[in-house]
């Protein structure tokens, strides 16, 4: 096989904690398409399966971009596709499994289709275990590229057309913020919107610092043009998003901050601002000030808590202990009475013992979450928890989550009855997948509503009446 390490300059998850200082470079020419390369996609199709978060769905937009400057078309059906990416998430073993699923059946559509380009990319393709696998048995894969990579996919394409080696490409280089790359984007009234990249907390549990590399920030001026051009295209909803959105600008030197950003996002007048995802630690009374300021700052927070007791958050690297997570979340209440706040939570944390556990139970109990994430711990290769002695059984583990996804339904259906026969305000997306005279849309707690109304309305934010509540979704009728 060939000898792949001068290609694989990954970073390693030993050498990331030891992150330089270094400078960050925003670059907005590092786009290029090989002269040979224009137009090769044309009469050709691309399928491309994105797994995780929104900043892989967001990756994903980036990836469609370029391949149709390209001239290549979407598909859905990868047997129709010349192209195939698989966009992968890696934040837990599940995620994983499902990826190295698919990979083994492209080994069947290559036989049929000899001349298909696989490529591997996202977050797995930035550890160095997932890509030694793939090197050894998964000859299929033609290209594999880091999440750092993906403005050379043109290039990258193209030595994967040449070359009968696999292609490999996976960066270290972790400090650049790249501008002016291609997108499709997946929807037409609502856009994400990229606002910092990297995480540098290193909880504990966590494979996304090591993946995702350093925090850094977009400029000012990138962000709001951007949100500008949705604007004027007519969009009405954009989320910002970032591993950590509250680090925003930490990697400035002029005090210029999340709090700062969403104010001058909010003067752009966008109809709807939501952002994902915050971290309790450096949450500011700015930013609480700010969202309870802005009418188009939506009042819908996404908070991970992770635990309820302080000894596991402490092991977990978060910061905060129980008492401060709660003061915050007490805060944001009063200050924001109407505030939705959802969380994630991860039960089975290696050592956690039973009182623990019921901390994390009672926890729930006070916030009364409109909604909750909820996972088993999976330890992750290379991350400090993954050495930690863990002597809770899967079984125990499984009955806490299943106690615990019991009191989420449970709070859900609590917190949705508090909009039955009001009016709430909805931006239509389309109608309802599951029945035809139905639209749908979310409100601005971020309420999945389903509900009679006109379809003329799609794309648009209409005032609609709450006529039945259940635990997932909202029922009503589009008042005329
Ligand atoms: N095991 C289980 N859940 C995890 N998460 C992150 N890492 C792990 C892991 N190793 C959860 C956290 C995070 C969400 C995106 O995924 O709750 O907030
Ligand atoms: Fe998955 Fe995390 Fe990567 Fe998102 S950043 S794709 S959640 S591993």
């Amino acid at each position: 096989m060939k000898d792949y390490s001068e290609y694989f300059k990954g970073p390693s998850l030993r050498d990331a904690k030891h992150r330089g200082k270094d400078e960050i470079h925003h670059i907005d020419d590092a786009y290029e398409v090989p002269a040979d390369m224009i137009g090769i996609g044309k009469g050709q199709k691309y399928f491309i399966q994105t797994y995780g978060c929104q900043a892989n769905e967001r990756d994903g937009e980036t990836l469609a971009g370029i391949l149709e400057s390209l001239g290549y078309e979407a598909t859905d059906e990868i047997k129709d596709a010349q192209v195939v990416l698989l966009n992968t998430c890696a934040i837990r073993e599940n995620a994983e499994e499902k990826v190295f699923g698919k990979i083994g059946y492209l080994k069947k559509v290559k036989r049929t289709n000899p001349n298909v380009i696989f490529g591997i990319c996202g977050c797995m393709a930035q550890e160095e275990v997932v890509i030694q696998k793939i090197l050894e048995k998964h000859q299929q894969v033609d290209m594999i590229f880091g999440t750092h990579n993906i403005h050379r996919l043109p290039v990258l394409l193209k030595q994967a057309m040449l070359d009968k080696e696999m292609v490999l490409e996976v960066w270290s280089k972790e400090g650049d913020v790249i501008e002016n790359l291609p997108s499709h984007r997946a929807h037409p009234y609502k856009a994400w919107v990229n606002i910092m990249y990297g995480c540098n907390k290193f909880c504990t549990y966590c494979i996304v610092p090591y993946t995702r590399g350093k925090e850094r920030s977009r400029l000012k001026n990138e962000i709001i043009e951007e949100v500008n051009e949705l604007k004027a295209q007519g969009y009405q909803e954009i989320t910002l998003l970032g591993q950590n959105v509250n680090s925003y600008g930490k990697d400035f030197d002029d005090g210029y901050n999340f709090a700062s950003l969403l104010a001058d996002v909010a003067q752009t007048g966008i109809p709807r601002i939501r952002f994902t995802t915050s971290h309790p630690w450096d949450f500011t009374d700015d930013m609480i000030d700010t969202i309870a300021q802005y009418d188009n700052i939506m009042p819908a927070i996404h908070l991970p808590v992770q635990s309820g007791n302080s000894e596991v958050l402490k092991r977990m690297g978060r910061r905060y202990s129980r008492e401060q997570y709660l003061e915050l979340f007490d805060k944001i209440k009063t200050k924001i009475p109407d505030c939705t706040i959802t969380t994630d939570i991860i039960v089975g944390f290696p050592g956690e013992t039973d009182e623990q556990f019921e901390d994390t139970i009672t926890l729930y109990e006070h916030c009364e979450y409109d909604l909750a994430y909820t996972f088993i711990y999976s330890p992750r290769a290379g991350t400090p928890a993954a050495k930690m002695e863990d002597d809770i059984d899967i079984h125990t583990k499984e009955q806490r989550l299943y106690r615990l996804n019991d009191l989420v339904n449970e709070k859900a259906l609590k917190q949705n009855q508090k909009y039955l026969d009001e009016v709430v305000e909805v931006l239509v997306e389309g109608t309802s997948k599951k029945d035809d005279n139905m639209l749908t849309g979310y409100t601005r707690h971020q309420k999945l509503i389903n509900f009679k109304g006109n379809q003329d309305h799609i794309g648009q934010i209409v005032p609609v009446k709450v006529t039945e509540v259940k635990t997932w979704a909202l029922k009503g009728e589009e008042i005329e």
